[in-house]
């Protein structure tokens, strides 16, 4: 069945033109089959450069938003239209305004791309976890009011001591859920294991990780490392691409909340119904799509 699926998502795929893209977090399945899986980061950047005249986004809302809003020529199609990541809700417009005012303007609003689109539209520049340093480093502001994510933000700012950041209360509920005394216990049950982190984890976590990084970061380290066994903080999405490059190495998770229900919406069937229909197709406001773009194109920018 799930060959058979396959077979026609290829064949859809190649007639009306559509190249696929999926982020590590989506089913090992949906990942198999995609042109390309990545992290944010390398999902935003390959929708600038593909031919096809039409992307497939097996991801969250706000992974395709990128891609639309950094290609307005293409029509972006989601697999699945529920799958959102409450993290993009978790800070407002008026939050914003209210922010610049206190500050008198002098203050870049530094926006994590799990945000939605409005938000974007409000923002200087975005940044994803494999870039955030180094684009907050270029930026001549002082004042770093970075949203939505606090634990990001935090992680962020310990490493840049010149700069005053004003933190926002958003977070991912997938990444919190994994504690310190859970990863304590998992490192006391495998000794030798590394531990890999995301840094959507909280503070205590990261402060005992051997590693912290994005999904495309915590997998390059750990196949480029001697090691032979590793504890994952971060969405279980992951083990597919750490499996399919390390068979000789061991990966565990520090328990079985490491799932976001929002990502694993994504399934084969949907894949292949999006692409017999077309839809649901990512379709945001002109004056949203013009504003929107802006801090992603200097990412983009800045990130080089
Ligand atoms: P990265 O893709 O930047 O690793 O971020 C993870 C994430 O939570 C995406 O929703
Ligand atoms: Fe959002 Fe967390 Fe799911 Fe990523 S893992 S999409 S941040 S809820």
């Amino acid at each position: 069945m799930a060959d058979n699926m396959v077979e026609q998502i290829k064949k859809l795929k190649e007639e009306k033109d559509v190249v696929i893209l999926a982020h590590y977090y989506v089913d090992g399945q949906v990942q198999e089959l995609a042109d390309y899986v990545g992290d944010s980061y390398y999902l935003a950047k390959v929708a600038t450069k593909v031919q096809e005249k039409n992307i497939l986004f097996c991801g969250v809302s706000f992974m395709g938003e990128s891609a639309k809003l950094l290609n307005p020529g293409k029509k972006v199609v989601m697999a699945d239209e529920n799958a959102d990541c409450p993290m993009a809700h978790m800070v407002t417009v008026e939050r914003i305004a209210e922010v610049r005012k206190e500050y008198n303007g002098d203050v870049a609003v530094v926006c994590y791309v799990n945000s939605t689109a409005e938000i974007k539209a409000v923002s200087d520049v975005c940044v994803t976890s494999s870039n955030a340093l180094r684009v907050v480093k270029k930026i001549p502001q002082k004042n770093i009011f970075f949203v939505p994510d606090n634990n990001l933000g935090r992680y962020v700012a310990q490493q840049l001591p010149d700069k005053h950041f004003i933190f926002n209360d958003g977070f991912c509920h997938v990444h919190k859920s994994i504690s310190k005394e859970a990863v304590e216990e998992a490192k006391k049950a495998r000794p030798d294991a590394l531990v890999l982190t995301h840094p959507e984890c909280t503070m205590d976590v990261l402060e005992i990780s051997d590693f912290i990084g994005s999904t495309s970061e915590i997998i390059d380290y750990a196949t480029a490392s001697d090691a032979k066994e590793f504890i994952i903080c971060t969405e279980m999405g992951v083990f597919f691409e750490l499996m399919q490059k390390n068979p000789d190495k061991k990966f565990y998770s520090v328990g079985h909340r490491q799932f976001c229900p929002n990502m694993k919406l994504v399934t084969l069937d949907k894949v292949l119904h999006s692409l017999e229909v077309m839809e649901p197709e990512v379709i945001l406001p002109d004056d949203i799509m013009e504003k929107a773009k802006l801090p992603l194109e200097k990412m983009l920018e800045l990130a080089e």
